[in-house]
C-alpha cells in the first residue's frame, strides 16, 4: 500500500503533487463555461469544479482560481451577471481540453477550436454549440476561500436546454450517458460512464 503523510505532500515534486491532489477526490463534472465580454467578445473555458448547490432555488457553484492572473471568465461573469454552462462530451474532449490554453482575451478560444458559439433566447452568453446539455446561469455571489485565494461563484440556473429526448427520463432525471457526458479523472484525463444502476429513495431498514 502507498502512504504519503502530510509532510511527503509538502515536499513532493510541484507536478507529482499537483496530479496526485488533483484526482485523489474522485471524478469531476466536465464542462466547459461561456461568457462574452461587455463589448461582445466571446471566451469558453474547461472547469472541472461546476457542482450542485441546491435545487430550489436551482444554485450551482464553481471554484476560480486565484485571480492573480487576468481570468476572462471572471472578468466577464462580472460585468454581464450570465454565463453558460455546456457538458462536455466523448467528442469534443481534445477541443474542450484546449480551451485551458492561455489565450490573450482578444482571442476567442472559439476561434482556435471547431467548438461552435449558439445563442439561444437572446440569453447574452454563448452556448457550445454541440453541447446536449446546456444551462443559461445568472451569477449571484462570490465567497472568498481564504486559505487558498479562490472564490467560490455562486449562480441561479435561468434555462436548461437537452438535446436530445432519450437522455430525461420521465420523472425529470437526465440519464448523461445518453449524452455521453464524459467526467474528468485529475487535470488531463477524460473518462467515459456507465450507468451500473439507479435505485429507490433509501430509507433506514426496518428490524
Ligand atoms: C481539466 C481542467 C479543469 C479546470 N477546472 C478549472 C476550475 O474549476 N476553475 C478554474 O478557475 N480553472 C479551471 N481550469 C483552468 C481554466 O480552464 C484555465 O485557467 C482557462 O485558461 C481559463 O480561461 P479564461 O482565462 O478564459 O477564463 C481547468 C483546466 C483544466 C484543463
Amino acid at each position: 500500500m502507498i502512504h504519503y503523510t502530510s509532510s511527503d505532500i509538502h515536499q513532493m515534486d510541484k507536478i507529482f503533487r499537483l496530479n496526485l491532489i488533483n484526482s485523489c477526490t474522485g471524478f469531476k463534472s466536465a464542462n466547459l463555461l461561456g461568457t462574452k465580454s461587455i463589448d461582445g467578445m466571446p471566451n469558453v473555458a474547461v472547469f472541472s469544479s461546476v457542482t450542485h448547490l441546491g435545487s430550489n432555488p436551482p444554485l450551482i457553484g464553481f471554484i476560480l482560481r486565484p485571480t492573480t492572473v487576468p481570468r476572462d471568465t471572471f472578468k466577464n461573469i462580472k460585468e454581464t451577471g450570465v454565463f453558460t454552462v455546456n457538458h462536455i462530451h466523448s467528442e469534443i474532449i481534445a477541443d474542450a481540453h484546449h480551451t485551458s490554453a492561455k489565450y490573450p482575451t482578444e482571442i476567442s478560444e472559439f476561434s482556435q477550436t471547431s467548438l461552435d458559439e449558439e445563442y439561444l433566447d437572446n440569453f447574452y452568453a454563448p452556448f457550445v454549440k454541440d453541447a446536449k446539455i446546456r444551462l443559461g446561469c445568472r451569477f449571484l455571489n462570490q465567497y472568498e476561500i481564504k486559505e487558498n485565494d479562490t472564490l467560490l461563484l455562486v449562480s441561479e440556473i435561468e434555462h436548461v436546454y437537452i438535446a436530445d429526448h432519450d437522455i430525461q427520463q420521465a420523472d425529470g432525471w437526465l440519464k448523461l450517458q445518453n449524452a455521453a457526458t464524459v467526467t474528468i479523472n485529475g487535470l488531463d484525463g477524460y473518462a467515459k460512464t456507465t450507468l451500473l444502476e439507479r435505485f429507490n429513495y433509501a430509507r433506514p431498514r426496518n428490524k
